[in-house]
C-alpha cells in the first residue's frame, strides 16, 4: 500500500514536472514568437500552429502548390511567410520581388541544410553548399570546366554518336515502347561520357549498375525525410539507412573512376569533367589541396552534376517527345526547317542560330513543363529585406518559378504548348523574358544552364533528322500529361513509336 502510494506521488510529480515543463517551453516559444515578430517586420501570411506550423494547411490545399500561392498572394501580396515544420520559410511570388532577392548580393544564397543532403555531401559539394570562399572557388571551376566542355566539337560528337546510339535500338522495337527509357539511356550515357569520358554499351554491367544506383539515389532523396522538414528529429536517427547504402556504393564507383583518372591522367589530353578537375587539383600546392580541392571534393562535384544532370535532361526530353507527338502539326514544322537548314548536316552547337522554330519548340518545353515549380529551396545567409518585409538569416527562400511560367496575365495562353510565343515577328527568337527562368536567375543559377541547352539543341535535331515521333497506335488521342505533383512537373510516362524517315 506504502509502495503503491509513493507511486502514484511520484507518477503524480512527473506528471506535474511535465506539464510545467510543456507550459514553459510553450511560453518560450510564443515569447520568441512575439520577439521575432517585434524585432523584424515580417511578411504576412496564414496563421501558423505550434509545431507543424502550416504544413497541415498545405496538405489540405486542393490545387498544386505554385498555383495556390498565386491564389493566396492576392491577399498577402507577393512575399508570403510560412512556418513549414522546422523551418521558417518566405515564398516569392511575382518577379519583382524574385528579380530583388536574387540580384542582392549572396543575401539569399545560401541552402538550407537538409540533414539528407548533408548525410551525402557533408556540406562539400556545389548544389547543397553553403556560400564560402571553398565554395565559390569549387563554383567558378565547375563553371569554367563545363563551359570549356560543353562549347566545342567533343560535345557535339558525344551527342551525335549518343543520339544515333539511341535511334537504332528505338527501331529495333516491335512494339510501342516507353519513351522514358529511351530518354534515360540517352542521359547516362551522355553524362557518363561527358564526366567519366566513357560511352558504354547499354547491357555493359558497369553502366548499368551505375544508373541503377543513381536512380535509387535520386528516388530515396526525391521521397525525402522527416527529419528535412523537422531537422531536429535526425539527432534521433541511427545507423545506416537506405540512402546511405546507396550512397556509399556510389561514391566507391566514384572512387574507383577518380583512381583510373588518376593513372592514366595527361594534361595535354584532357578527356572529360574529371580530368579538367584533376588539372586543377595539380595547380594548387598539396597544403591547400586538403582545404580548398580534395579528392572528395573533386567526387563530390561530379557526384553533382550526375544529381542535377540526370532528372532535369531527362525530364526535359521526355516532356519533349510527348509535346510533339501531341501536337503533330509542331512536329511537321521542326522537320522542315531541320531538312531546309541542315540537309544531311549533323547538328552542331553552332547549327542552334540557324533552327529558330527548334530552339522555340525546346524554351517552350522548359516553359510548359517547367521542372522545378518553386526552385531548388534557398537560405538567407544573414539578415535582409525583400518587398518592404525583413527577412531574418537562415530562413528558407522558395522561389515560384512554376507560378511566373503559368501565369496568363504573362503569358496570355500559358496552358497551351506553343512554340511560336517564343518568336518575334521578323522571324528571329525574342529577348529572352525576364519572366522566363527554367534555369534559376542569381548567384545560385543552374550551373549546367550552357551544357543543357547546347545539348538538347543538339540532340533533339539530330533525333528528328533521322525518326518520325509518332503515337502508340495511329488516329488515338494522345496528350502529354502532367504526374500532378506539387513540386516536379513531371511528364506522365507513355508508349510511342518511331519510322525512320529517310
Ligand atoms: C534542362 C535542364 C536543366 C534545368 C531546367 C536546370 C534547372 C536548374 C535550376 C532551376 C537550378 C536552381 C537554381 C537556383 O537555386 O536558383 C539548378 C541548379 C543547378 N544545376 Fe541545373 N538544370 C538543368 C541541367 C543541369 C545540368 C545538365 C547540370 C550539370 C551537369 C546542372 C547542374 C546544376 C547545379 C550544380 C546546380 C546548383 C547550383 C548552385 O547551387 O550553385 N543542371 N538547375
Amino acid at each position: 500500500m506504502t509502495a503503491f502510494y509513493s507511486n502514484y506521488i511520484l507518477e503524480q510529480q512527473t506528471v506535474k514536472s511535465i506539464s510545467v515543463g510543456f507550459i514553459v517551453l510553450v511560453g518560450v516559444v510564443l515569447v520568441k514568437k512575439v520577439f521575432q515578430r517585434k524585432k523584424y517586420k515580417l511578411p504576412p501570411g496564414p496563421l501558423p500552429l505550434p509545431i507543424v506550423g502550416n504544413l497541415l494547411q498545405i496538405f489540405r490545399v486542393k490545387k498544386r502548390f505554385h498555383e495556390h500561392l498565386l491564389d493566396i498572394s492576392k491577399q498577402y501580396g507577393p512575399v508570403i511567410w510560412m512556418k513549414i515544420g522546422g523551418w521558417n520559410t518566405v515564398f516569392l511570388n511575382d518577379i519583382n520581388v524574385i528579380r530583388e532577392a536574387l540580384m542582392k548580393d549572396y543575401d539569399f544564397a545560401g541552402r538550407p541544410k537538409f540533414p539528407s543532403a548533408m548525410r551525402i555531401t557533408k556540406g562539400k559539394d556545389i548544389l547543397f553548399g553553403d556560400v564560402s570562399d571553398v565554395w565559390k572557388f569549387h563554383r567558378k571551376l565547375a563553371h569554367s570546366s563545363i563551359r570549356s566542355y560543353a562549347s566545342g566539337k567533343k560535345l557535339d560528337d558525344l551527342v551525335n554518336r549518343v543520339v544515333q546510339n539511341c535511334c537504332d535500338l528505338m527501331l529495333q522495337e516491335k512494339k510501342p515502347f516507353e519513351m522514358h527509357t529511351f530518354c534515360g539511356l540517352f542521359v547516362f550515357n551522355w553524362l557518363f561520357g561527358i564526366i567519366f569520358g566513357k560511352e558504354k554499351d547499354v547491357k555493359d554491367p558497369d553502366f548499368v549498375n551505375l544508373k541503377d544506383l543513381t536512380q535509387e539515389a535520386l528516388d530515396a532523396f526525391a521521397s525525402g525525410s522527416t527529419a528535412d522538414i523537422f531537422p531536429v528529429l535526425d539527432y534521433l536517427s541511427f545507423g545506416e539507412n537506405k540512402l546511405d547504402k546507396t550512397i556509399n556504393k556510389l561514391c566507391r564507383v566514384l572512387e574507383r573512376e577518380m583512381n583510373e583518372h588518376l593513372e592514366t591522367f595527361d594534361e595535354n589530353n584532357l578527356r572529360d569533367i574529371m580530368d579538367y578537375m584533376i588539372c586543377a587539383q595539380k595547380q594548387v600546392n598539396l597544403e591547400e589541396r586538403k582545404e580548398l580541392l580534395s579528392d572528395e571534393h573533386v567526387k563530390m562535384i561530379c557526384f553533382d552534376m550526375f544529381g542535377a544532370g540526370v532528372d532535369t535532361v531527362l525530364s526535359s526530353l521526355h516532356w519533349y517527345f510527348g509535346l510533339i507527338i501531341q501536337h503533330q502539326n509542331v512536329q511537321e514544322k521542326l522537320h522542315k526547317e531541320i531538312d531546309e537548314k541542315l540537309g544531311s548536316l549533323s547538328p552542331s552547337i553552332e547549327s542552334r542560330s540557324k533552327l529558330v522554330y527548334t530552339e522555340a519548340s525546346i524554351m517552350e518545353q522548359l516553359r510548359y513543363g517547367t521542372l522545378a515549380l518553386l526552385g531548388v529551396p534557398l537560405s538567407t545567409i544573414r539578415d535582409t529585406t525583400v518587398g518592404g518585409y525583413d527577412i531574418p538569416k537562415d530562413t528558407m527562400v522558395l522561389i515560384n518559378i512554376g507560378g511566373l511560367h503559368e501565369n496568363n496575365e504573362l503569358w496570355g495562353d500559358a496552358e497551351n504548348y506553343r512554340p511560336e510565343r517564343f518568336i518575334a515577328d521578323d522571324g528571329t527568337l525574342i529577348e529572352k523574358p525576364r519572366h522566363f527562368m527554367p534555369f534559376g536567375i542569381g548567384k545560385r543559377n543552374c550551373l549546367g544552364e550552357v551544357l543543357a541547352k547546347n545539348t538538347l539543341g543538339t540532340a533533339i535535331p539530330a533525333f528528328l533528322q533521322r525518326l518520325n515521333f509518332l503515337p502508340p497506335e495511329d488516329g488515338q488521342p494522345f496528350v502529354a500529361k502532367n504526374l500532378g505533383s506539387s513540386l516536379a512537373n513531371l511528364c506522365e510516362k507513355y508508349k510511342c513509336r518511331v519510322e525512320e524517315r529517310h
